[in-house]
């Protein structure tokens, strides 16, 4: 089947051939053989080039999983979380933390804007924490966060970190080293299918992990640690997700990480370009636009232009979430769409769309 619809939403995002045709290859039974084990640690192993030292896990569930998963196993009644929020999903980690009987402090700031350092310190010094998230990426607003400074006062107050980096991590460098749990999917830079979650775990992390006494199931981690190493699995794998994964990361690498970064720095940049001169307005500050998603202020036509763009042009965009749904429209330039020719057809589309 041939398909010339461009889909340039911010995930999932396209999945090349290669991907596809490995997984439509025979796969070995994930449960029995010993060889999807291997097969398992290597692909961990390859995933160490993007996420360092860590332990890598791999669940199967796309992206929300992980988020869940990571405070399911992290924190029990009574722990304190500071959630470090400029965005959606940023203000709802605080939800997965009362969900299992955390108690939620919310720093949050103005979805445009950077994350707000003075009030994270003073924060830091006035009470303590257990275990601070925050989004490195929020996708629905198109806002890279500077979290390096953020983790390194974190790492003063000895706090355990969760970062979400769904949409950032393949296309954007991510201070990993500097991360306890480290979250990804498969279906944005990756450009894989949805359907997995990616997710690094520190040692620190593991000994909390050990120490947590509420239980979960599908969501706990913990039973991951030493999985493929003992070959067995907590849950059935879905084996062809991954082999899609382990094809979409040899891609990634095989193009080299910087020369993958410069081409989503320059895909931004073009489209960044190319709205400022249709006079169309960032909806975050310029100093946080993030090279993987651009969300642009359309008030009142951003339903009407995706409309227009996917029947008259076979483009498809995504516009903002919730009350942002009729005033943003964002375009992913994420992943294998991060490609300057695919921006420019998108802008022109545009361009018309609003002429
Ligand atoms: C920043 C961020 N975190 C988490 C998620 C949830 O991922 P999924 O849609 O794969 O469940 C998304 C999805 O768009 C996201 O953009």
């Amino acid at each position: 089947m041939t398909d010339d619809r461009l889909r340039m939403t911010p995930g999932p995002t396209e999945v090349p051939t290669a991907v596809r045709e490995r997984m439509s290859e025979p796969t070995p039974n994930p449960d029995v053989e010993p060889e999807f084990f291997a097969f398992y640690r290597d692909l961990t192993d390859e995933l160490g080039a993007i996420y360092g030292d860590d332990d890598v896990v791999i669940l199967g569930g796309e992206g929300i999983l992980g988020l869940e998963a990571a405070i399911a196993s992290l924190v029990e009644p009574g722990d304190r979380v500071l959630c470090i929020a400029n965005g959606l999903y940023g203000e709802g980690f605080a939800d997965f933390v009362e969900m299992y009987g955390g108690e939620a402090v919310v720093c949050a700031t103005s979805w445009r804007e950077p994350l707000d350092l003075e009030r994270i310190e003073s924060e830091l010094e006035t009470d303590s924490f257990d275990v601070a998230t925050m989004v490195h990426c929020e996708t629905p607003t198109g806002v890279l966060n500077d979290i390096e400074p953020v983790l390194e006062r974190l790492e003063a107050h000895d706090v355990v970190t969760v970062v979400d980096a769904v949409s950032s991590l393949g296309g954007v460098p991510v201070p990993t080293d500097r991360i306890d749990v480290c979250l990804g999917a498969s279906q944005k830079c990756f450009s894989a299918p949805p359907g997995l979650t990616v997710c690094s775990v520190s040692d620190r992390a593991w000994e909390r992990i050990e120490s947590v006494e509420t239980e979960s199931l599908y969501t706990d981690l913990e039973p991951w640690r030493d999985a493929a190493d003992g070959e067995w699995f907590p849950y059935t794998h879905l084996s062809s997700n991954l082999y899609g994964l382990e094809a979409a990361i040899d891609l990634l690498l095989d193009e080299g990480l910087e020369s993958v970064y410069a081409r989503h720095e320059e895909a931004a940049t073009r489209c960044r370009a190319r709205a400022a001169e249709l006079g169309l307005a960032l909806y975050p500050a310029e100093s946080v636009a993030s090279p993987t998603v651009t969300a642009l202020e359309v008030p009142g036509r951003a339903q009407h232009l995706q409309e227009t763009l996917a029947d008259e042009h076979d483009i498809v965009l995504a516009t903002g979430l919730g009350d942002l749904a009729e005033d943003v429209l964002r375009i992913g330039h994420m992943g294998h769409n991060a490609r300057i020719d695919r921006v420019e057809r998108t802008m022109d589309a545009l361009e018309a769309a609003l002429g």
